[in-house]
């Protein structure tokens, strides 16, 4: 597939590098509990969407495969030392949530750990996923979102625009489960932490007769 990411001073070369800065040391709390937690669910042939630097690679237990897809060339390259680090087969493909380069019907899990808040078309890549996942599959997300709080919601709104042209396209302010509710996926829990910034969504792609 082709790349957004194609130019030496795009923002996409030196986030990888400054996202692994950053991240390590959150990872190190209550983040990497839920990651391992989240992985740990994942069985049978597994897609990892937005797979970034390769974080949740070492988690991975049960997964007969996994095949993770990220847009970012850079974020590949680190993920791929990553891959030696997992208990299971990785294969990591150049692609994004809104194409997935896959068969209808193809995975048992999906996985993605703060990815919805980067993806410009959300509910897009949303129907890719059920598209690709087998009825009964299950979905897994931990995402950062939008909280219920009528100034900490504000300021998330008012500081998105500046937010996501150093980040990476990362929007403070999207309300991930609302999207979900306008989707085919069943939504089955939701568990908030650090108060309700980030949350663990578990979603079911519902058989249908
Ligand atoms: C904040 S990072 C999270 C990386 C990793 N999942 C983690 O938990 O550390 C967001 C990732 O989403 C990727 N991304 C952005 N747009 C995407 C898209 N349309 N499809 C798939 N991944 C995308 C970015 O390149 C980046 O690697």
């Amino acid at each position: 597939m082709g790349s957004d990411f194609g130019g030496e001073k795009t923002l996409g070369r030196w986030f990888p590098k400054l996202y692994n800065i950053v991240m390590k040391p959150l990872d190190l709390t209550k983040l990497r509990k839920i990651r391992k937690m989240l992985s740990e669910q994942a069985g049978g042939r597994v897609l990892e969407v937005g797979s970034g630097t390769g974080m949740n690679f070492p988690y991975y237990k049960y997964a007969a495969k996994v095949d993770a897809i990220e847009p970012n060339p850079w974020m590949n390259k680190q993920a791929q030392r990553q891959v030696k680090s997992s208990q299971v087969p990785i294969h990591i493909h150049l692609a994004k949530a809104e194409k997935l380069p896959f068969a209808d019907n193809t995975f048992d899990t999906v996985v993605a750990t703060l990815v919805f808040c980067s993806i410009s078309d959300p509910l897009k890549a949303f129907r890719e996923i059920k598209r690709v996942s087998k009825p009964g599959a299950s979905i897994l997300l931990l995402e950062h979102v939008k909280v219920n709080h009528p100034v900490i919601g504000k300021a998330q709104e008012a500081l998105t625009p500046f937010w996501k042209s150093v980040c990476d396209g990362c929007h403070l302010n999207r309300d991930t489960v609302r999207l979900l509710k306008l989707t085919d996926l069943s939504v089955l829990k939701v568990h908030s932490y650090f108060k309700g910034l980030f949350l663990y969504i578990v979603c079911l792609n519902e058989e249908r007769d």
